[in-house]
């Protein structure tokens, strides 16, 4: 084996031996892929809530540096939270197809428009989805409904309009559903019957129409209003 060759082999076995070197280059990814999609976000007031986002080097990664995302041991972004930070834009260049581990994503309280993407099905592990106090028109996707952890889901105060779709009866660990403050109109989904695990429902403040579908009377752990 020739001097070179062994240069090599150490080297891949040192690399090998490194166990956040495969998931430093992942989470650099879904990093790269937020920053994309902060290019096209405006910011209000000159705040630069974002401004710790920035280009990283090779094999370094998002986690303890960049405000809102919290990461889990292997480095994937598990948690993006950036409520109240005058961002306004659109979620059209969200990465969805790279934040494969989110499980809690908090976006509340800015000025986000538009429609919310059917995309936001491929955040499969989603537990906790809040885009709350925005100004996010058209209907509610009924992919929302393919987001099976899904135990917090806040829409509220939003210019959603359309029907809530049924899909959402498929949400069994949902625990708080808020939907208050929008324009949906129609009747509630008989399929609501199915959230067995719904302790707040929140509707109050839209054109919705027609009596409580008896199901409801499945919903025994029922609290809000
Ligand atoms: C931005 O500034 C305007 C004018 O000074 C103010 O009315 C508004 O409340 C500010 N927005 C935020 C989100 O602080
Ligand atoms: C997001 O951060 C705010 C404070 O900045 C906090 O009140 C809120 O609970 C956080 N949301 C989540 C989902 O952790
Ligand atoms: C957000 O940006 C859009 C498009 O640039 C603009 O029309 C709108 O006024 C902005 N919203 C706020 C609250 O500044
Ligand atoms: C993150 O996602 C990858 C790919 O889906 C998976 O292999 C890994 O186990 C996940 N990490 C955690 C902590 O869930
Ligand atoms: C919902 O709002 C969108 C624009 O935000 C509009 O194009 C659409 O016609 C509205 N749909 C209904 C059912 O009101």
């Amino acid at each position: 084996m020739s001097c070179l060759n062994l240069l090599l082999l150490s080297l891949a076995l040192l690399l090998s031996s490194i166990p956040h070197f495969a998931s430093a280059s992942s989470s650099l990814e879904e990093a790269n892929a937020l920053l994309k999609w902060k290019a096209t976000l405006q910011f209000q007031n000159n705040s630069k809530p974002l401004s710790s986002w920035r280009t990283l080097p090779a094999a370094s990664t998002p986690c303890n540096s960049w405000f809102g995302v919290g990461c889990n041991h292997d480095s994937s972004i598990y948690m993006l939270n950036l409520t109240s930070s005058q961002l306004n834009g659109t979620l059209n260049q969200f990465p969805f197809s790279f934040l494969h581990n989110l499980s809690h994503l908090e976006l509340s309280v800015n000025d986000f428009f538009g429609p919310i993407p059917a995309q936001i099905r491929l955040l499969s592990k989603l537990v906790y989805l809040d885009l709350s106090g925005n100004k996010l028109s058209g209907v509610i996707p009924p992919e929302i409904g393919m987001l099976a952890s899904l135990q917090t889901l806040h829409l509220h105060q939003n210019n959603l309009n359309g029907s809530i779709p049924q899909a959402i009866g498929q949400l069994t660990f949902l625990y708080e559903l808020a939907l208050y403050g929008n324009s949906l109109e129609g009747e509630l989904p008989p399929s609501f019957g199915n959230l067995r695990n719904l302790a707040y429902l929140y509707l109050d403040d839209n054109m919705l129409s027609g009596q409580i579908p008896h199901e409801f009377g499945h919903l025994v752990n029922l609290m809000g209003n």
